[in-house]
């Protein structure tokens, strides 16, 4: 049966980061996969987390299921850091939620929802937006459209054509919104754009649907929420997709949460359904990386501590930004960098070609995406003049 498939190309951003893994040049630069690395190209496992994972080896009695919704705990504390623990969707108990095998979980947990609610349901997603989105919420059979987003001019978000497209949609229509840090242009809404894209569901009855997988790593955890807790209260229906692969740095342990903020009257009825999708997906949520989230959140000295080391690498993200920024102009490469320091998280782009690109890696050892996105977190004071240098060379 097998002879009808023929070989896929490798994922792009994966093949390329096993490519800068062979390759044996001492200077090379990985600006390439979405994962934060300090100066030593290291992804360190936070302290909290350690601390909370010795504490889980040490108390853990059981390796039995748990909930199939996750734990409470775990669920409540997650979805009061994202919305404020004091948010109206939460005391008025309009939330069903689960803990889902991270970020893309909760996506396609979303997803599926989004099909067994309304199938005449559209999803919009940011033009351009995150590559997995379309596989993981078109894969369950969802029509998706694109909505205007960034202006490549600036690098910026083009406000005017985003609403005047949202404006236009009703109530059969999802759109899919990056709570901060966009991936994979950086380009962020402000507060006021926030208030009025609200206001803009509010009316039209568009339902938001939003994922958040970088909390903490663009301004800080309550400034990067604001969107959040903004849409939350303005509409009577929002879906949420959390992430802790990013904030947590729990990125192999696949922990992650999808709510569904609905009516009172029906939030029964759609966690019913919640519990039958993740049956048959995934049957029982893991256990490990949700309890090591939970004893942080619910530790007060775990959480302080897990709160400054993320505090700790957005600082380090946004000096990169700076850096990168002002090496390259120092460098004399043509452009206005600016933007670099305007935009948020990780992720910017960088106007290349895909010739340019090539060039990087083949003659200079830097490895950049073909689209140009560049990961900010791998330029730091000890490569940036060199990645500088480089571009220079291929301009
Ligand atoms: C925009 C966005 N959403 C969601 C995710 C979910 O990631 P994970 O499934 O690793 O938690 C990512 C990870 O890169 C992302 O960039």
């Amino acid at each position: 049966m097998f002879n009808n498939l023929t070989e896929l190309p490798t994922d792009p951003i994966l093949g390329l980061a096993a490519a800068f893994r062979a390759d044996e040049r001492v200077n090379k630069v990985d600006l390439s996969v979405g994962v934060f690395k300090n100066e030593k190209g290291e992804t360190p496992i936070f302290e909290a987390v350690k601390k909370a994972e010795a504490y889980r080896v040490e108390t853990e009695t059981t390796k039995a299921y748990i909930g199939m919704t996750g734990q409470d705990g775990y669920n409540s504390l997650l979805l009061a850091e994202a919305l404020g623990a004091s948010h109206p969707v939460i005391a008025e108990g309009r939330v069903a939620s689960t803990l889902t095998p991270g970020g893309c979980g909760a996506l396609h947990m979303i997803a599926q929802m989004i099909k067994r609610s309304n199938a005449k349901a559209k999803v919009w997603v940011s033009d351009p937006t995150w590559a997995n989105h379309i596989p993981l919420i078109g894969g369950v059979g969802i029509e998706i459209e694109t909505y205007p987003y960034f202006d490549r001019a600036t690098h910026g978000v083009n406000f005017d054509a985003m609403l005047s497209q949202l404006n236009k949609l009703g109530a059969d229509d999802i759109v899919l919104l990056h709570a901060c840090c966009h991936n994979p242009t950086g380009a962020d809404l402000s507060e006021a754009q926030w208030d009025q894209l609200a206001e803009s569901a509010a009316k039209n009855g568009w339902i938001p649907f939003i994922d958040s997988a970088y909390q903490g790593l663009g301004t800080s955890l309550e400034a990067d929420g604001y969107g959040m807790r903004t849409m939350a209260k303005a509409v009577p229906q929002m879906f949420l997709a959390l992430s802790c692969s990013k904030n947590f740095g729990l990125y192999r342990d696949r922990v992650g949460l999808a709510a569904v903020i609905t009516d009172k009257t029906n939030v029964n009825a759609v966690l019913s359904h919640v519990k039958v999708v993740g049956r048959g997906i995934w049957s029982m949520p893991p256990a490990h990386g949700g309890a090591i989230v939970e004893k942080i959140l619910s530790t007060p000295t775990l959480r302080d501590s897990w709160v400054s080391e993320l505090e700790d690498i957005c600082s380090t993200v946004n000096t990169n930004r700076q850096l990168l920024a002002q090496a390259l102009t120092g460098a004399g490469i043509p452009g206005d960098f600016g933007y670099l320091t305007e935009n948020q998280g990780m992720f910017s782009f960088l106007d290349l070609s895909k010739d340019q690109i090539n060039r990087l890696r083949e003659e200079h050892a830097v490895y950049i995406v073909g689209s140009g996105r560049i990961n900010i977190a791998g330029a730091h004071k000890g490569n940036v003049d060199l990645i500088a240098e480089a571009i220079k060379a291929v301009f």
